[in-house]
């Protein structure tokens, strides 16, 4: 009989119409755009062959041991793999696939977007022109930061971090810093970046964007220590994984002044609390996960995860797999 797979979301219809048409497959979905409950999920991996899923979904030891030994790949329509447990997954032996390049463009342009609506404060300002704080024009009323002339710094050089680079450059960025675990020399000559230490990153940088893996190297990585080393006019932009962020060292440093503002895509929990204290503060905008949110890009996803999975069940290499 074909080999089973369970796909834990309504996904989007190009790589739904991939698995279907495939004629390779068994399937079965949880057909809703909520995460599937727990339980159901422990319930529904039982002797699967597959998993596709997505980035709510924690698969660890737990899932790993009710799906049984029959799972030999998962595939998740994301480019994080922070919510996977590696070592459980590797120990099984069962592949992994994922999803990088395909929303490259999409997070960049989402990050230039949030950095703009955070640096010239977008947000308050549509907001001020609603609700009558629209006096009249002022001459310092929500003056913000430009990025002409500016130092924008790259924490955690990969394609994406890239792809911000060369869309940031045309507004005249002076210079391009990174840092990373060691020099990336080919990325950063693309950029023509430089390649300083975490330190100097945060002491040079007028804009700071986050856009690294969330591994246990870079757990809680953007903390008092980096906000501390900021210029008080310096932007931090964060569109990799809530967990690099110590919220409570960043709040501080937004509600003190020791930065300029903050633009977020992501927060430790998601959904963030609507009463959490940083949706107080006007200088932080919040954005709920939104980076690769185009058609195109989800679709593209979608596709990439579903071949790689069928790949996998076939005993072939897959398009994008994580090697464990
Ligand atoms: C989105 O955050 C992803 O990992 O694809
Ligand atoms: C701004 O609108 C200006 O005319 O300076």
């Amino acid at each position: 009989s074909l080999p089973r797979v369970y796909v834990t979301r309504k996904v989007p219809p190009d790589g739904l119409q991939i698995l279907r048409k495939s004629g390779q497959v068994q399937l079965e979905l949880w057909d809703s755009d909520d995460p599937v409950p727990r339980r159901e999920l422990l319930k529904k991996v039982k002797g699967c062959d597959g998993l596709l899923c997505v980035l709510t979904e924690k698969i660890d030891a737990e899932v790993l041991d009710a799906a049984g030994p029959t799972l030999k790949v998962l595939s998740t329509m994301s480019v994080g793999f922070d919510h996977l447990s590696l070592d459980e997954l590797k120990k099984r032996r069962i592949r992994v696939g994922y999803t990088p390049e395909v929303l490259t463009d999409a997070v960049a342009e989402l990050t230039v977007a949030l950095l703009l609506a955070t640096s010239r404060r977008l947000i308050e300002a549509a907001h001020e022109a609603k609700t009558g704080g629209w006096g009249t024009w002022r001459t310092q009323w929500l003056c913000g930061y430009e990025l002409a002339n500016s130092t924008v710094g790259i924490l955690g050089l990969g394609r994406i971090g890239v792809a911000i680079a060369e869309r940031l450059k045309p507004f005249k960025v002076k210079r391009f810093i990174y840092t990373d675990v060691e020099p990336r020399p080919e990325l950063a000559e693309m950029i023509q970046a430089e390649y300083v230490s975490m330190d100097d990153l945060a002491r040079q940088s007028d804009f700071l964007a986050a856009c690294c893996a969330l591994t246990p190297e870079t757990q809680s990585i953007c903390n008092k220590n980096l906000f501390s080393n900021m210029k008080k006019t310096s932007i931090f932009i964060n569109t990799s994984r809530g967990g690099v962020v110590n919220q409570e060292d960043l709040y501080e440093a937004l509600a003190t002044g020791e930065i300029a503002g903050a633009g977020l895509d992501v927060t430790t929990p998601e959904p963030l609390p609507t009463n959490h204290p940083l949706f107080t503060l006007k200088n932080c905008v919040i954005l709920p996960h939104i980076a690769s949110a185009s058609y195109t890009t989800r679709n593209a996803m979608s596709a990439l995860a579903a071949n790689n999975l069928l790949a996998g069940l076939r005993g072939d290499r897959m398009l994008k797999e994580l090697h464990l």
